[in-house]
């Protein structure tokens, strides 16, 4: 899913760094090959607060998705997102060829 957002590009350089904390789980370069939720594919992606509450807010704790709010503030959380957003906008354009 791909959010009509437009961020900076030095954002979405700063995103991919930080998506380092996800990748163990959710895969390299997004791309999630077993039962953990790809990235590129949530719905959670088309919004700020809802990424922002799972990521930095433990609202999937329990069921294994960790919260991030002692490693990462708001903003790097959204870069994360703005990161994952080209990653998404790429398998789109890969897929309609
Ligand atoms: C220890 C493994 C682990 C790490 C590290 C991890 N996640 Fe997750 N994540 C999960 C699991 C497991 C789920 C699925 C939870 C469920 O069943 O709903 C999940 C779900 C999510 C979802 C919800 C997706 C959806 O469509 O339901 C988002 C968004 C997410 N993770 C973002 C991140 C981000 C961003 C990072 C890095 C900052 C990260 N995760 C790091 C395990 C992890």
């Amino acid at each position: 899913m791909v959010p009509d957002e437009i961020w900076p590009r030095e954002v979405i350089v700063a995103g991919g760094k930080a998506y380092a904390n996800c990748a163990f789980c959710h895969g390299f370069g997004a791309m999630s090959s077993g039962t953990i939720p790809d990235l590129r594919r949530s719905p959670l992606l088309l919004t700020k607060a809802g990424w922002q509450s799972i990521v930095i807010g433990g609202a999937l704790e329990s069921k294994g998705m960790p919260n991030f709010s002692g490693t990462l503030n708001a903003e790097a959380a959204e870069a994360i997102r703005a990161w994952v957003a080209q990653r998404a906008a790429q398998l789109r354009d890969d897929e309609s060829k």
